[in-house]
């Protein structure tokens, strides 16, 4: 990982999101399986800083508990803005920790999810390179929305920004626009940070001023364009989540598809998140939802309809048909599906079979073991080449002690339809267990287990020996 040294940064994800109408504050809300906050964070990540700075203040706790549950990897401070007056203020919240720092701030606003890592590489290494004091990434749109615009002399320097509220109808046709992520030369940007008014329309103390008052003071502003809009889009309304979430399938898609030679029969229909990384020949089929930490051998068939949740791994040559996957390692030439659940915590072998209605929970699975139709096979550790019957249940939860105990099956044993295995208990390597039996002792090596009532027929039952009669049809 490359290292830059000097260099700190800033998250502001104080504000309340108004237009989300949510009781969540805006940074946590989801984006293809990671919050809004997390992807930005991971961009930050990928800097190598000496320390990260998140401004928290609306739902402050929900902000902290995330940060705690998923710190990222840079050094992290967490700092309270209470109330909110604006994005300077927010910033002006962290000057006290920056006592004695020399060097680059790296300042963004946290609710743009598609925020690129290499992006904000290029912003800071543009700034150190040409010694400004202000340097603001900026990017042209074809639909300004409520972003503020880039102002800038006839010589092309940027001289200001102005937000939507503010502008003049003049000023609102202007398409370069300000997605919030600047570089601060620090400590001789501070004055500037400690100048700020709030004399606008929403009465509040606007970053978004530090441009203006560099360019006043004589300092030297840059603006550094990025080609991708879609990549510092900020999200302000459940339709921009919806819109930011689409842009982000739509580069997945397109990175799977061109670089990874991976067949996505449907790309409008397929959500697949950037953790995701799928093998050379495999195809994706509609209506799967793949998000999270996921790796995808070569040649396998995902979907239709498969979800898979992160941390997953699929050997080579799989299938997954209409399924749910969720931390998981599946092997190769595997086929799982359809309509298997494999919930939480399994080691699946290679060319082995989940089929229909299936759901594993914690479990190993050996090598060429079939676990075919309607069974429930949870906590238990099977061997290879064992065939476990339809029906086939782990009675794995005591409900009055609340305890879980584990089941053990041995290589190539088998259980026949409707097999319930009491918990905890083991099969030996080739034992069976018969149709019907509710097994609550081991069951030795090669030994055959029936434990269910002995069948009697009551001859004569019926008093006849004739067809029986049709059964009676309502008159239509
Ligand atoms: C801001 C910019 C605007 C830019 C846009 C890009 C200002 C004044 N305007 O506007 O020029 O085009 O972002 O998306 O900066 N926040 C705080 N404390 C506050 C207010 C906001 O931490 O007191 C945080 C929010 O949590 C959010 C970010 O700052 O992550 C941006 O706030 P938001 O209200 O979305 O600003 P915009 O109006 O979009
Ligand atoms: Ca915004």
């Amino acid at each position: 990982m490359t290292t830059r040294k000097n260099t700190q940064a800033v998250l502001l994800a104080a504000g309340q999101g108004k237009r989300m109408k949510s009781s969540k504050p805006k940074v946590l809300h989801d984006v293809l399986g990671k919050t809004v906050l997390g992807r930005v964070l991971d961009a930050v990540d990928e800097l190598g800083i000496d320390h990260v700075h998140v401004v928290v203040g609306h739902e402050a706790d929900q902000v902290r508990a995330f940060l705690k549950e998923n710190p990222p990897k840079t050094p992290l401070t967490v700092h309270l803005q209470e109330p909110q007056h604006g994005t300077g203020h927010a910033l002006q919240q962290v000057v006290p920790s920056l006592e004695g720092f020399t060097g680059t701030l790296l300042v963004s606003v946290a609710d743009t999810p598609l925020l690129q890592g290499a992006t904000l590489a290029a912003l800071v290494d543009g700034h150190i390179e040409q010694k400004s004091v202000v340097t603001l990434l900026t990017t042209d749109v074809e639909d300004a929305k409520s972003y503020g615009r880039i102002l800038r002399d006839k010589d092309g320097a940027v001289v200001a920004i102005i937000e939507d509220k503010d502008a003049s109808e003049e000023q609102k046709k202007i398409l370069e626009i300000n997605p919030a992520i600047y570089c601060f030369q620090w400590p001789v940007s501070k004055p500037g940070l400690f100048s700020l008014t709030n004399n606008n329309r929403q009465k509040e103390y606007y970053l978004t001023d530090m441009v203006a008052w560099a360019h006043q003071a004589k300092h030297k502003t840059a603006g550094i364009k990025s080609t991708d809009w879609r990549e510092v889009a900020g999200i302000n309304s459940r339709l921009e989540l919806a819109e930011a979430t689409r842009l982000l399938r739509d580069m997945c898609i397109h990175k799977l598809a061109l670089e990874s030679g991976v067949t996505i029969v449907d790309p409008a229909s397929t959500w697949i998140s950037p953790e995701v990384s799928i093998g050379q020949d495999s195809m994706v089929l509609p209506g799967c939802h793949l998000t999270g930490k996921i790796d995808v051998g070569p040649n396998c068939t995902i979907g239709p309809n498969t979800v898979m949740k992160g941390p997953v791994t699929v050997g080579a040559n799989s299938s997954i048909v209409q399924s749910n996957v969720g931390n998981s390692n599946v092997g190769s030439d595997c086929k799982i599906g359809p309509f298997s659940h494999l919930r939480d915590g399994n080691e699946i072998g290679n060319n082995a079979r989940i089929g229909n209605f299936v759901e594993i929970k914690k479990c190993v699975i050996g090598n060429k073991t079939n676990v075919s139709h309607l069974s429930y096979i949870g906590d238990a550790t099977v061997g290879s080449n064992a065939n476990l019957g339809a029906g086939t249940i782990t009675a794995n939860y005591n409900h009055a002690t609340k305890k879980k105990s584990r089941t053990t099956i041995g290589d190539g044993a088998s259980t026949g339809s409707n097999s319930v295995l009491v918990a905890p208990i083991t099969l030996g390597d080739l034992a069976t267990v018969a149709a019907g039996t509710v097994a609550t002792r081991d069951v030795p090596s090669g030994a055959l287990a029936v434990g269910r009532a002995r069948q009697e027929n009551k001859e004569g039952w019926s008093g006849r020996n004739s067809p029986p009669p049709e059964n009676p049809r309502p008159e239509s």
